[in-house]
C-alpha cells in the first residue's frame, strides 16, 4: 500500500469526477492520504474531505501565497480545528520567492505565527518552500523548528540544503518531478536522502509524472514515483512502498 502524503483533493481540478476517484483510491492501492489545506476555504473543504473518507486525513494551514488573507481571528480558528481527531499536520505553510506574492514580510510572519501554532497544537508541519532557501532555514532555525518536526514538501533544492533539513529531523517529500528527465537535481537529493527520511507525494493536480506528465495528477500516478525512487535506491517498488509508508506514519505520528 502507498501512503501519499499529499494531495489537494479540494481543487476544483477535481469537481467532476472526485467522488468516483476518492472512492477508488483503497483498491487501486492508494492506503492513506493526506489532504492538504492551502487556504482557509480549502481547509474548511478539507476537513468536510476528513469527515467523509475513512481513509483521508488532513493538514490545515494556509499557503504563503494566500497568506494574505490571514488575521487574528482565522489563526484562532485554525487552533480549534487542529483539535480535530483526524488533522495531523499544519500546512502547508513556508515561504514562495518564486511567485513573490504577497510580500515577503506577510510571508514570514504568517510562517512564523503558523509555526508557533503547530508547537502550540503539538502537530508536525508540513513545509512549502520555494527560491526561498536561506530564509526558511533562517525562520526555521529561530523558531526551533527541529523540536517541531515536518516534512519539506516538494524538495526543489540541492542537496546541501537537503542535508540541512535533514539535521532538523524533517522528512523529505518526493513527488513526480523524480520522473523528468531533466531532474537531475532531485535525483542526486533522493540518492542522498537515507531511506528512512523520505515519503511519497503527489501534489495533484500538479506535478503528474512522466509518462502522464502535463495531465491532472492524481494519487493513483504514485506508482511511478515509487518505481523511479526504487531505480535510485536499488530496491524494489514493494520495498519502496513499505518503507516509505512507515515513513509517512512516523511524520504524521500515525498508528500502522
Ligand atoms: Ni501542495
Amino acid at each position: 500500500m502507498i501512503f501519499e502524503t499529499h494531495a489537494h483533493y479540494d481543487d476544483e481540478a477535481f469537481d467532476e469526477d472526485r467522488e468516483e476517484l476518492l472512492a477508488c483510491l483503497p483498491e487501486s492501492g492508494i492506503g492513506r492520504v493526506v489532504n492538504v489545506g492551502s487556504s482557509l476555504r480549502s481547509c474548511r473543504q478539507t476537513i468536510e474531505l476528513m469527515e467523509r473518507y475513512p481513509f483521508l486525513y488532513g493538514a490545515l494551514g494556509v499557503h504563503p501565497s494566500d497568506s494574505a488573507e490571514l488575521d487574528e481571528e482565522s489563526i484562532r480558528w485554525l487552533r480549534e480545528q487542529c483539535a480535530l481527531e483526524k488533522c495531523v499536520a499544519v500546512g502547508e505553510i513556508g515561504l514562495d520567492y518564486y511567485w513573490d506574492e504577497p510580500d515577503r514580510e506577510i510571508q514570514k510572519n504568517w510562517f512564523l505565527l503558523q509555526l508557533a501554532l503547530a508547537r502550540e497544537v503539538g502537530l508536525p508541519v508540513i513545509i512549502h518552500s520555494r527560491d526561498a532557501a536561506r530564509d526558511t532555514i533562517d525562520l526555521m532555525t529561530a523558531e526551533k523548528a527541529s523540536e517541531i518536526g515536518g516534512v519539506i514538501h516538494c524538495f526543489g533544492y540541492s542537496r546541501e540544503v537537503a542535508k540541512i533539513f535533514l539535521n532538523m529531523g524533517f522528512y523529505i517529500g518526493i513527488g513526480g518531478v523524480l520522473t523528468f528527465k531533466n531532474a537531475r537535481k532531485l535525483k542526486e537529493v533522493a540518492e542522498y536522502v537515507p531511506m528512512d527520511r523520505i515519503v511519497l507525494e503527489t501534489d495533484s493536480p500538479y506535478l503528474a509524472p512522466v509518462p502522464n506528465r502535463g495531465k491532472r495528477n492524481s494519487s493513483l500516478n504514485l506508482p511511478h514515483v515509487a518505481q523511479a525512487l526504487a531505480e535510485i535506491k536499488g530496491l524494489s517498488r514493494e520495498e519502496v512502498e513499505q518503507i516509505t509508508w512507515e515513513n509517512a506514519c512516523r511524520l504524521y505520528r500515525m498508528k500502522e
